[in-house]
């Protein structure tokens, strides 16, 4: 039996007593293929690896080492609910690491939107590896796959070219073998999240819109500085805060802000203020590969506005870009 094809019988995952049942499945089987063996995890903090880091630790709690790597990339307060999640509440086993030296010193000066991507990749699993050495023991690596990540890979295996390098942590290096765990592999997001809910994870981080491997890295246009990071980071909490107070957070599928390299003459406190412009999108798809525009009411697009031109340092405009894919892309780089 092909174990990566989902079985035509296999009931979808809609309610809580499913998504129990499916949870205490995986636990004894996990339970019987890591025994009493150690179980590494990438967590980044987004749906998929953080519901299997919840399942992981109902199955074999400590026996799991999570490792959670800040590229520095992350969005406002998102490693730390990793922390407070993971590392508190849950009482896991975290190994968090502060790479953001590592990461800005790598990307300066580089303003290739595909070379970006490759360097953060590279760099993650760089950063993940070396961690992974300095573990005793570890057997198996856990991976968040989900089923459209397999139903792609057969889509690249049979030739068809993606626009954008999406996949972010390709294989580790030759020393570092593992055998893998993927729980939820042959799961749709919806199901992971009705999962994710069952086994207790906060509302807000199952149903945390899609982010990218990349993060912040392809929002700051061109080559990354230190200043337009910090007031990009400022910008999108903002805007997330604000789509939360409206509800337009539980309805819109992505939204988030870009800040190019562009600077332009603005006035504050009746001076000449050159500032960057911030640019919101907020868009809304099914499989991301085409997506329309949510059309942000005015009244809270000019409270957005207000908010980050009055809090964010250095930005002195806010532009809604309401191109819908295609022509445009849903990020920029
Ligand atoms: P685009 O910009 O291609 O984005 O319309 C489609 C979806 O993919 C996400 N995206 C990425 N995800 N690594 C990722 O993990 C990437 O490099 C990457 N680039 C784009 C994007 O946020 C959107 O949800």
């Amino acid at each position: 039996m092909d174990t990566n094809r989902r079985p035509e019988t296999m009931q979808r995952i809609t309610t809580k007593a499913l998504a129990d049942a499916f949870i205490e499945e995986q636990v004894a089987q996990v339970r019987k293929q890591v025994g009493g063996r150690k179980v590494l995890l990438a967590l980044s903090g987004g749906v998929d690896s953080s519901v299997v880091a919840a399942l992981l630790i109902k199955a074999i709690g400590k026996q799991l080492v999570c490792v959670h790597v800040n590229h520095g990339l992350m969005r406002k307060g998102e490693s730390e609910q990793v922390i407070d999640v993971f590392g508190k509440a849950l009482d896991a086993n975290l190994v968090y690491i502060d790479a953001t030296e590592r990461f800005l010193g790598l990307l300066a000066g580089v303003s290739d939107p595909e070379r970006k991507r490759k360097i953060i990749g590279k760099e993650f699993i760089e950063v993940f590896a070396d961690e992974a050495r300095k573990l005793e023991g570890v057997e198996f690596l856990a991976q968040g796959t989900i089923y459209p990540d397999i139903l792609e890979s057969i889509k690249q295996a049979e030739g068809k070219k993606a626009v954008k390098s999406h996949h972010n942590v390709g294989g580790l290096p030759e020393d570092l073998k593992f055998e893998l765990v993927e729980p939820v592999k042959l799961l749709f997001k919806d199901e992971v999240r009705v999962v994710g809910e069952a086994l207790g994870l906060p509302h807000k981080m199952v149903y945390r819109q899609p982010f990218p491997g990349p993060g912040l890295g392809v929002r700051c246009l061109g080559a990354i500085t230190r200043d337009r990071l910090e007031a990009l980071r400022e910008a999108d909490a903002i805007l997330r805060d604000e789509f939360d107070k409206c509800g337009l957070a539980e309805k819109v599928w992505q939204y988030f802000v870009i800040i190019p390299d562009v600077k332009s003459v603005g006035v504050k406190d009746d001076s000449r203020y050159e500032g960057w412009p911030a640019i919101i999108r907020a868009v809304n798809t099914t499989d991301a590969m085409s997506a329309t525009i949510e059309e942000i009411p005015y009244a809270v697009l000019r409270k957005i506005t207000e908010r980050i031109t009055s809090e964010v340092e250095g930005i002195n405009r806010v532009l809604y870009d309401i191109t819908p894919k295609p022509t445009g892309t849903i990020e920029w780089e």
